[in-house]
């Protein structure tokens, strides 16, 4: 079996998370992690064998096959460019940059290196998302007309709650549409395989200042320090997003993006409207799917080998009755992704860098749909 050589740049909230679900795949050594802050920490805790503060140094001297990149938003850009230059193959977090100029270029070098080159749209991955996917593409539901939703999260509900996330040059112009709707957003495309072609949002900013802890937080951070620890800062993201959307397939479709709803940690919702049935995924229950039918009582269809499309198999990986979840889905994306390394010709599922520029330009235009108060069309859609 070959093993395939890692480096992770980036070893906070998700950095983690990626090198532990990497792990289980068997076929992937993490051989080192870059970060500029925690490097030596991270590998002592995590026995990494070799650690850097800048990811150039890890590049260049580890033979790497695969750089994951999950440091914050505005840093995707250079170690993305860097490690594609140096002929490694990239898993950048979404979203994938700030702008839709930075994005065009990661795929035009993606492209001129002939790399594996894929954004971490995880949910696509859940064994129901993905029998979600396969039931609408069988036409279970009948023709789709609606699409409609929510990802609310609560974390940055007090003031006092910060996260780079919250500044646009290290978050890009959106923020909880950039950090959460890319997520509702590639999901809905995904399961109903149309594709978002205009766009009208509402955006909303709770805090127009927030206190900013004078020492670094990492994300999702409960910390509260006192009075003089903070700085006030103005804040030029939004807090919620309400957004109007329309289909290439006919459908119409809303979502509420929210990261200051109290008692929503992570929660998304996904409703598809057909003419036969509507199907629905929780977050809260990641195992299961609602199938409302008109005439009779709604199924809970729960994941398991028996009860799941055919083609989901392989998105499973454990038994009926055995639960899986946020970290269970980035193993089954990292499998598809390793494989395509060596195997180019199959049909994959994750989210390639074009999926990624896709998000970018919807980021963006819901960004000047806001701002502009108008619906605005999605180019070459
Ligand atoms: N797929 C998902 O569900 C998911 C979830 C959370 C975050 N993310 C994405 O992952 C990325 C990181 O988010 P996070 O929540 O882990 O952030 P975080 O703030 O918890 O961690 C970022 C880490 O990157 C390090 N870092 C910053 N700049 C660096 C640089 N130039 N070189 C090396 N290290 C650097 C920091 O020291 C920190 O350890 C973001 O793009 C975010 O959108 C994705």
């Amino acid at each position: 079996m070959k093993i395939y050589r890692t480096g992770i740049v980036g070893t906070g909230f998700i950095g983690k998370v990626h090198l532990e679900t990497v792990r289980r795949l068997g076929n992937v050594e993490v051989v080192a992690i870059a970060d500029n802050c925690q490097a030596k920490e991270a590998a002592e805790a995590l026995n990494v064998p070799n650690y850097f503060a800048d990811y150039k140094e890890m590049i260049e001297k580890m033979d790497l096959d695969m750089v994951h990149i999950c440091t914050p938003n505005f840093t995707h850009f250079e170690i993305a460019m860097y490690a594609m230059e140096h002929n490694v193959n990239v898993i950048c977090e979404k979203p994938m940059a700030t702008s839709i100029q930075e994005a065009g270029l990661m795929l035009e070098k993606a492209k001129e290196k002939g790399l594996v080159a894929a954004v971490n749209f995880h949910n696509r991955f859940y064994p129901m998302t993905n029998h979600l996917m396969n039931i609408i593409k069988d036409g279970e539901l009948g023709n789709v007309f609606s699409i409609t939703g929510s990802y609310c999260q609560d974390w940055l509900l007090y003031p006092t709650d910060y996260s780079w996330r919250l500044i646009s040059s290290q978050s890009g112009n959106t923020r909880a549409v950039a950090d959460i709707g890319s997520h509702w957003m590639d999901l809905a495309e995904f399961v109903s395989g149309q594709k978002i072609t205009a766009v009208c949002a509402d955006f909303q900013t709770i805090y127009e200042t927030r206190k900013k802890p004078n020492k670094q937080v990492l994300a999702f951070s409960t910390e509260k320090f006192s009075e003089e620890d903070y700085t006030e800062i103005p804040i030029d993201t939004e807090d919620n997003a309400h957004i109007l959307f329309r289909f290439s397939g006919g459908a119409k479709g809303s979502a509420f993006i929210s990261q200051v709803i109290a008692g929503k940690s992570v929660a998304i919702d996904l409703l598809v409207g057909g003419y036969e049935k509507s199907a629905e995924w929780n977050s809260a229950d990641v195992n299961s799917l609602e199938i409302g039918v008109r005439d009779d009582s709604t199924r809970h269809v729960e994941k398991g080998g028996a009860t799941v499309h055919r083609n989901t198999l392989p998105y499973i990986g454990y038994p009926f009755g055995h639960a899986e979840g946020f970290a269970d889905a980035f193993k089954q994306g990292f499998r598809e992704i390793y494989e395509s390394i060596d195997n180019r010709e199959k049909q994959y599922q994750y989210a390639t860098f074009e999926d990624g520029v896709h998000e970018m330009v919807l980021c963006e235009k819901i960004f000047e749909s806001s701002k502009e108060q108008k619906w605005i069309d999605i180019p070459d859609a």
